[in-house]
C-alpha cells in the first residue's frame, strides 16, 4: 500500500509535472492511490499525497468504491458564486478548516488512455476537484481556509 505524505513534508509544496505516458505504470497508480483513498476514507487524492509529483487526482463519491481519474486537469471555468464547507485532508489528519471556494467549475483533464475530457462539476466534487488540483500546485486546505474549526493545537504542533 503507497504511504500518505504528511504536512510538512516538502513534496506537499512542490508542483507537480504534467504527465505525458499514458502507460500501464499510470493506470497502476491510479488503482495504487484509489485504494490508499478508501482505505483511509478519504474522498479525494492527488499524487504529490503519495510522494508522485505528477499530476494526477483520483476523486470518489464519498459512498461506494466508485472513483473517476483526472490526468493533468485544469479548472477551465470557475463561478463567481461560492460556498463555504469544512474541508479535511489526509495529509493533515486531525485538522479542519472552513473553505470558501467557486460552486460549480468546469473542468478539462485527460483519461487514463491520454483522450482529451471536459465535465461541468457542481456540488461536493467540485469542491474535491478544486482541493485536489490545489495539491499538484503544492497549496493545501490550510492556506486558503478562513478558520480552522478543529485541530488548531494541531497545526501548531507541526508549523515549529
Ligand atoms: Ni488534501
Amino acid at each position: 500500500m503507497l504511504k500518505i505524505a504528511k504536512y510538512p513534508q516538502a513534496i506537499l509544496r512542490k508542483t507537480a509535472k504534467p504527465i505525458s505516458d499514458f502507460n500501464a505504470e499510470l493506470k497502476k497508480l491510479a488503482v495504487a492511490m484509489a485504494e490508499v483513498m478508501f482505505a483511509d476514507d478519504g474522498i479525494g487524492l492527488a499524487g504529490p499525497q503519495v510522494s508522485q509529483s505528477q499530476r494526477i487526482i483520483v476523486v470518489g463519491d464519498g459512498k461506494g468504491d466508485h472513483y473517476d481519474v483526472y490526468v493533468n486537469p485544469e479548472i477551465t471555468f470557475a463561478s463567481k458564486e461560492k460556498d463555504t464547507s469544512e474541508e479535511g485532508c489526509l495529509s493533515l489528519p486531525g485538522i479542519f478548516g472552513n473553505v470558501s471556494r467557486p460552486k460549480k467549475i468546469h473542468v478539462k483533464y485527460q483519461d487514463l488512455d491520454g483522450k482529451v475530457v471536459k465535465e461541468k462539476v457542481k456540488g461536493l466534487k467540485a469542491i474535491v476537484i478544486q482541493h485536489e488540483v490545489d495539491h499538484l500546485d503544492g497549496i493545501l486546505f490550510i492556506d486558503r481556509a478562513q478558520k480552522i474549526t478543529k485541530g488548531q493545537d494541531i497545526l501548531d504542533t507541526l508549523k515549529k
